[in-house]
């Protein structure tokens, strides 16, 4: 992570499964959706244990780089956690925020989802996740000069495209081919057409990573394919007119 021609360098990552990783410039970003699976329960103490250990390792590894740590939860994550990550002794909660960062840039944090059909516990309905990305952006000096940091994609965007379900909860198949399509949240996107930010910043849906531009904001999801060991993230310069370029980046 390096400034590139004066400008600023975003890097955004996905790790195990249990961390995603955002990163600008000199400043870092911690996306940390952590899910344990609904057939066995919630463990919160487990969570909070696990993210402790995250935000130890995070300034373990940071102190003295000069790089700053923000972070948001993710929906799947219980409210418990948010203890352990407001006592980290490096990285910054910016969920139901707007914080400065470096470059003269101002980020927008929110960890919630619309909803889905696990019930996870960070679900609200899309008119109240509008109404909330709505009132944080009031907060704003300058949108070209914000990102937007939401755990969840804008709806039909081609970075929200999962399979479809049936209502007990199976993939639809239809000619031997799952049915895919939008699960984003319309609150978000509604938020991002209103706003029209520098930068959209996403999760969530692990199988729909890319980036696309929606009006004047480019939105960006790594993706995640966690479970066979590969880490996608994106670089993304930013210089003194805007974005000027982005690298999708595994490892
Ligand atoms: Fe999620």
């Amino acid at each position: 992570m390096s400034d590139v021609a004066g400008g600023r360098r975003l890097f955004v990552r996905q790790s195990s499964g249990l961390v995603r990783e955002v990163s600008v410039t000199n400043a870092l970003f911690f996306n940390a959706a952590a899910f344990m699976g609904t057939g066995v329960g919630w463990y919160p103490a487990f969570y909070s244990l696990a993210f402790e250990a995250w935000m130890r390792l995070a300034a373990e590894r940071l102190e003295g780089t000069g790089v700053p740590v923000y972070l948001i939860p993710g929906n799947d994550d219980p409210y418990e956690i948010d203890e352990a990550l407001a006592h980290s002794p490096y990285c910054v909660n910016v969920d139901g925020k707007v914080v400065d960062i470096p470059g003269d840039l101002q980020v927008i944090g929110s960890g919630k989802s619309n909803p889905t059909p696990w019930r996870t516990p960070r679900e609200i309905p899309d008119d109240d996740f509008r109404e909330e990305l709505t009132r944080l952006a009031d907060e704003v000096r300058d949108p070209r000069r914000t990102i937007l940091l939401t755990h969840c994609p804008p709806h039909d965007t081609g970075l929200d495209t999962a399979p479809l379900l049936d209502d007990e909860m199976r993939p639809i198949v239809s000619a031997g081919d799952l049915l895919r399509g939008p699960v984003g949240s319309t609150g978000v996107r509604r938020a991002i057409e209103e706003l029209r930010p520098l930068l959209g910043v996403h999760g969530h849906i692990h199988e729909s990573g890319g980036e696309v531009g929606l009006g004047s904001t480019l939105c960006i999801n790594p993706g995640s394919e966690a479970a066979f060991g590969i880490l996608r993230g994106y670089l993304v310069d930013v210089g003194p007119d805007g974005v000027e370029r982005a690298f999708r980046v595994e490892g």
